[in-house]
């Protein structure tokens, strides 16, 4: 289903019934792009687990939807493991990785019996203490920092030699913490993963993770013994904003199921195949209506003031994103104006689109930014004391339903307490 084919007069019904700026996903879109996903890796490889990458999106509705079609889940906070279990995820499918975990997370991680992706040495030590302690064996893999260019905004490339992401092969570092966690009797090492960025439009960095991963696993069972249940290999693959040509599914397992048959002969054994993708199985399905409160015509620009801003939709503040925006109901128009896209947020920067050519704007009419399933509602904030959004889903059978109330001005002041004499 291609995100311009969809009815656009839903759309308008959406927002004139629940108000904007509201956020729209549609479930088909979601399990076309698992099922897509799932099967080019399947197809050239037996055992493949795919893991939602739960920050491109942590709607308990989209979760639940993704653990259907047979998801686990990668999660990088006790938040995110909690809608992880909350969903009904299986231990078994869910990983736990960032760079700076706490004893408290570590502790939860441990008791749900999740798999445990280590990130540093310290981070190790903390582990073995905590699963010493509880007498509870810690399942684990370390998160590895292959020291490859992502081709991608420098702001999502975590695979980079400066990155602080993961433990470096270079100088050894990896190779030395494995050989610390087989020591250890607390830990069961079951695997190795990597992920090297996000938005990643071309198939090559991750042949050259890849191969780099691989080796470093064979040099894992012939010096040290250690054999693993799981190579995973991170998420990043990029989805097409501007209906640009890039990598899909079928080529990036194209290109690098071969590269792990190749090391797997040399291993005499085939671990399972983990991939991470977030934005993939959901960027697409997402809609974000907002309404134009003003058109403010400059000698220099002209403005069209919605009532979404970067608190909402960060990544065209923060990355420079590039999302296509359509204006519902004139979508047959010919002649076009240009225009700025300016957000409700009082900084200059809150620019969701420049320089676009849509046709003539004026105050009242909705606008539908396209491509924001993904880091689009999960890097919200009540920046400028703003309520969040809502958040609807366009059902298989076309029925629309609520799946996050807006919330109202009282959300604004819940967990704050002001000090009684300053009530006075
Ligand atoms: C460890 C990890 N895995 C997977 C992902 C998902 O990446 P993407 O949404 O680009 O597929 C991320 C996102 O940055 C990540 O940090």
């Amino acid at each position: 289903m291609n995100p311009l084919k969809m009815d656009f007069s839903d759309l308008i019904k959406i927002a004139k019934k629940n108000g904007t700026p509201t956020y729209v996903y549609y479930e088909d879109r979601i399990r076309e792009n698992y099922r897509e996903f799932y099967s080019a890796f399947n197809k050239r490889y037996k055992r493949v687990k795919v893991l939602y990458a739960y920050k491109a999106n942590s709607n308990l509705a989209i979760c639940h939807i993704l653990r259907e079609e047979g998801s686990g889940a990668d999660v990088v906070s006790k938040g995110e493991l909690k809608t992880a279990l909350n969903v009904g995820v299986p231990s078994e499918d869910i990983i736990f990785t960032n760079n700076c975990k706490t004893e408290e997370e570590l502790q939860s991680a441990l008791e749900a019996g999740i798999l445990i992706n280590i990130d540093s040495l310290d981070e190790l030590q903390l582990l073995g203490r905590i699963s010493n302690k509880k007498k509870k064996k810690a399942k684990i893999s370390f998160r590895i920092n292959p020291g490859v260019d992502p081709k991608t905004h420098s702001k999502v490339a975590t695979g980079l030699r400066e990155s602080k992401f993961g433990i470096h092969i270079e100088n050894g570092l990896a190779f030395n913490a494995y050989r610390l966690a087989g020591e250890m009797q607390s830990m069961e090492i079951l695997g190795i993963h990597m992920h090297i960025g996000s938005q990643i439009t071309e198939v090559s960095p991750f042949v050259d993770g890849v191969e780099k991963l691989m080796e470093f696993v064979l040099r894992l069972k012939n010096e040290l013994g250690i054999e693993l249940k799981f190579v995973d290999i991170g998420g990043g693959l990029g989805i097409p904003y501007q209906e640009e040509r890039i990598a899909t599914p079928e080529d990036l397992a194209n290109a690098i199921i071969p590269v792990i048959k190749k090391w797997n002969k040399r291993l005499s054994y085939e671990p399972e195949l983990w991939l991470e993708p977030g934005r993939y199985l959901v960027g697409n399905s997402g809609i974000l209506l907002c309404r134009v409160q003003s058109v403010k015509e400059t000698p220099y620009k002209k403005f069209v003031n919605v009532d979404a801003g970067f608190n909402i939709l960060l990544r065209p503040a923060m990355y420079n994103a590039y999302h296509r925006i359509r204006v519902l109901g004139k979508e047959n128009e010919n002649s076009t104006e240009r225009y700025d896209i300016a957000g409700n947020i009082c900084e200059s920067g809150d620019i969701l689109a420049r320089d676009r050519e849509l046709p003539k704007i004026i105050a009242g009419d909705i606008l539908a930014i396209l491509d924001t399933g993904a880091y689009g509602f999960s890097m919200s904030s009540r920046y400028n004391s703003r309520p969040l959004p809502a958040e609807v889903l366009i059902r298989s059978d076309g029925s629309v339903e609520l799946i996050r109330e807006r919330e109202g001005f009282e959300d604004l002041f819940l967990h704050q307490r002001v000090p009684e004499d300053l009530k006075r």
